[in-house]
């Protein structure tokens, strides 16, 4: 009888911890992520009005020749913004390969209306 109670209230407790802990692990996330160049909202960002005819021009591969990582740097381009690193193979911009579900930029990232 009082063995069970202790059991119950010790499951309790480790719930409550594994609880703390995840609720701890999400506001670190937080605010490592504001630390990136735009506020992560999880919303792709949409591309300036100056990029009207880029995808149609020269699609994924002019894409990455600004944003992408390649010797040159990450991003190429000094001041475009780097693709994440969840857009790449293995999650790394190090692979300089798109994971094939990210190499339709045009999907997510529509041009901005003026
Ligand atoms: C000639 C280099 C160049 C090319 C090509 C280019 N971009 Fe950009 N892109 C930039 C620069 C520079 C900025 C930053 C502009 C600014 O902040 O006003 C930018 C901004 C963006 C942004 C906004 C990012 C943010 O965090 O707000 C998106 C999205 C984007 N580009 C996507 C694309 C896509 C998709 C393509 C291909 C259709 C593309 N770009 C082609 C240079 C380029
Ligand atoms: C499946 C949807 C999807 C596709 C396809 C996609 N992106 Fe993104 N992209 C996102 C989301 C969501 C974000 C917001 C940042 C984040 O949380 O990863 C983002 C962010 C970005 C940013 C902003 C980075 C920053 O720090 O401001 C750039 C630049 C970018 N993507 C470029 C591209 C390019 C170039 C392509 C094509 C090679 C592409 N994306 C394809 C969903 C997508």
């Amino acid at each position: 009888m009082n063995k069970n109670t202790r059991n119950r209230l010790g499951m309790t407790f480790v719930v409550a911890l594994a609880f703390s802990g995840t609720m701890m692990l999400a506001s670190c996330g937080t605010s490592a992520s504001s630390t990136s160049s735009t506020e992560t909202t999880g919303m792709p960002p949409l591309q300036p009005v100056l990029h009207s005819g880029r995808w149609e021009l020269g699609a994924t591969d002019l894409c990455y020749s600004c944003h992408g990582a390649s010797s040159a740097g990450n991003p190429t381009v000094d001041k475009a913004q780097a693709i994440p690193e969840s857009h790449y193979q293995d999650g790394s911009s190090a692979t300089m390969q798109l994971d094939s579900g990210y190499s339709q930029c045009i999907n997510c990232h529509p041009v901005a209306q003026e």
